[in-house]
């Protein structure tokens, strides 16, 4: 059954889990989702950005999605639009019929430039008033998600560096956050808090200390009732690295979050943890080696196949990991 997001991370908080929120732009990445829910009883969130919208086009993704709900009536399943970038464009979900839609209003229409705080409150605040008269939630972004490593701005969502910053401007303020959330009466909220978008979050091995669990308490107990949200999850498996590398794709050395840091911040307060390069990988390797292994295969089902069941295991891996397995 679809459910709203503050419907599910109502109970997420209530029970101390986290959920994955996983974003979708074809049928084999829904239906291994919903193959890993089913195996560990879990509840979803299924994301949709702009460009999965442009990839599939909105009548599919909405059928697919509603054809996932109609396969598995038992499991709840948040349909959520990721990083809108204007009213308008939260509008066109909400009427496509999202249970919950993010306004991005960290940057500026283009979805590139960084936006002044009263734009944002004024964007988030608007979308908040027509998603609430139908029953829609709303997750909202303070802060810049970067690469603390760098000092960058980092790639938000694929957009390039747009100058330094300091560590601190880079976080979250809980102050501001507070504020935020008592203009715009969002549902849930996005914050930065070390992590980035992308494959190239960090050169180096991590060795713990990667969140600023500190930032994530404080925020937590000025807006306990908002729910947090993490993006920029993806742990980036060095296994599916190497099976990629070894079956000819090149990819620079790089580290994600570890799963046990994601943890970490669940029990701090985070609720929504969202993964989209760990899924491209495991696919991505999956297709590579299957293609490597029978050069004379042409059934692009068999590759698909490989890739569904790929997704799928990384998924059961994550709703174990964050508590939501048994939760649905
Ligand atoms: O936050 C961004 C997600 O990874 C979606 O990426 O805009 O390429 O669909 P996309
Ligand atoms: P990753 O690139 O770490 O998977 O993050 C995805 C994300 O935050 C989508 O909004
Ligand atoms: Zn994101």
């Amino acid at each position: 059954a679809m459910i709203s997001l503050r419907q599910l991370l109502d109970h997420a908080a209530e029970h101390s889990y986290g959920v994955p929120a996983f974003n979708v732009n074809n049928l084999e990445q829904i239906q291994a989702i919903m193959q890993a829910a089913q195996r560990t009883n879990s509840p979803v969130i299924l994301q949709a950005s702009a460009g999965a919208r442009k990839y599939a086009g909105e009548p599919f993704l909405r059928k697919m999605v509603e054809a996932a709900a109609e396969m598995y009536p038992d499991i709840p399943i948040v349909m959520h639009q990721d990083h809108g970038a204007s009213p308008a464009q939260c509008l066109q979900s909400i009427r496509s019929g999202f249970t919950s839609v993010m306004m991005d209003g960290s940057l500026q229409e283009d979805a590139k430039t960084p936006a002044s705080y009263d734009y944002n409150v004024d964007v988030t605040r608007r979308v908040v008033e027509m998603a609430h008269a139908v029953g829609v939630s709303v997750e909202g972004e303070l802060g810049c998600l970067g690469s603390l490593e760098s000092g960058l701005a980092g790639e938000e969502d694929g957009v390039g560096a747009e100058g330094a910053l300091t560590h601190e401007q880079m976080l979250t303020d809980p102050e501001q956050a507070a504020d935020f959330v008592r203009r715009t009466g969002v549902d849930a909220l996005a914050i930065a808090i070390g992590t980035s978008h992308g494959a190239y979050k960090f050169s180096r091995q991590p060795t713990g200390d990667i969140l600023a669990i500190d930032r994530i308490k404080a925020i937590h107990q000025r807006i306990p009732d908002t729910h947090l949200v993490m993006h920029g999850s993806s742990s980036v498996p060095q296994e599916w690295l190497a099976v990629i590398r070894e079956h000819g794709g090149d990819i620079k050395e790089t580290y994600g979050v570890p799963v046990a840091e994601i943890r970490e911040g669940i029990r701090h307060g985070v609720r929504k943890v969202n993964i989209d390069t760990d899924i491209r990988l495991a696919m991505t390797g999956a297709m590579r080696r299957a293609m490597a292994r029978t050069p004379s295969e042409f059934d692009p089902r068999k590759f698909l196949k490989d890739a569904l069941v790929a997704a799928r295991d990384l998924c059961a891996q994550r709703f174990e990991a964050f508590g939501t397995a048994g939760q649905a």
